[in-house]
């Protein structure tokens, strides 16, 4: 038996003032998508913005049903309108912004599981990695430079 360790490195930003211009605009458009959320049954609002290899920004929000699993997260909503849409781009970045109606969100939220699988599928196809920034709805900024740090062991094409 040999023990494996499992590293993976983030960065934190302590507030969106020491975020990179360019990364805070993708922040202001996630929240401005995350005001869109139809998040009737959690409360819980979230925005994604996309930035893509060929300029566009591709933004979405979760997306509730009554019937609660048929629901969708803004992650999710995001990048598989932009695969629908532009198939041949690469996503470059993907930012996220997350706020309870309940309470503040100070916690950066980072993509849920099923998501993280979601947007490795992406990086897997691209060949690339994707940079994901999350955060609440105020307070710190959490950088990863690729999905794959979220995702330790994940379960991909290779093995079908
Ligand atoms: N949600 C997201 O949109 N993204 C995540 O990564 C975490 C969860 C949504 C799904 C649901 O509408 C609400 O937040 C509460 O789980």
């Amino acid at each position: 038996m040999k023990e494996v360790k499992i590293e993976s490195t983030l960065y934190v930003f302590e507030n969106l003032d020491e975020l990179p211009e360019e990364i805070s605009l993708l922040m202001q458009q996630a929240v401005k998508a995350r005001e869109n959320a139809y998040a009737p049954y959690s409360k819980f609002h979230v925005g994604a913005a996309l930035l893509l290899d060929n300029g566009e920004v591709i933004t979405g929000n979760n997306q509730e049903n009554a019937s609660y699993p048929s629901g969708l997260c803004a992650e999710r909503t995001a990048i598989y309108y932009a695969g629908s849409q532009y198939p041949e781009a690469k996503v470059l970045r993907m930012v996220i912004s997350a706020a309870s109606k309940r309470q503040t969100t100070i916690t950066p939220i980072p993509p849920c599981g099923a998501c993280r699988q979601a947007i490795s599928e992406y990086e897997e196809k691209q060949e690339s990695p994707i940079e994901i920034y999350f955060m609440g709805e105020k307070g710190k900024i959490v950088k990863s430079n690729s999905l794959a740090n979220l995702l330790p062991l994940v379960f991909d094409k290779s093995v079908l």
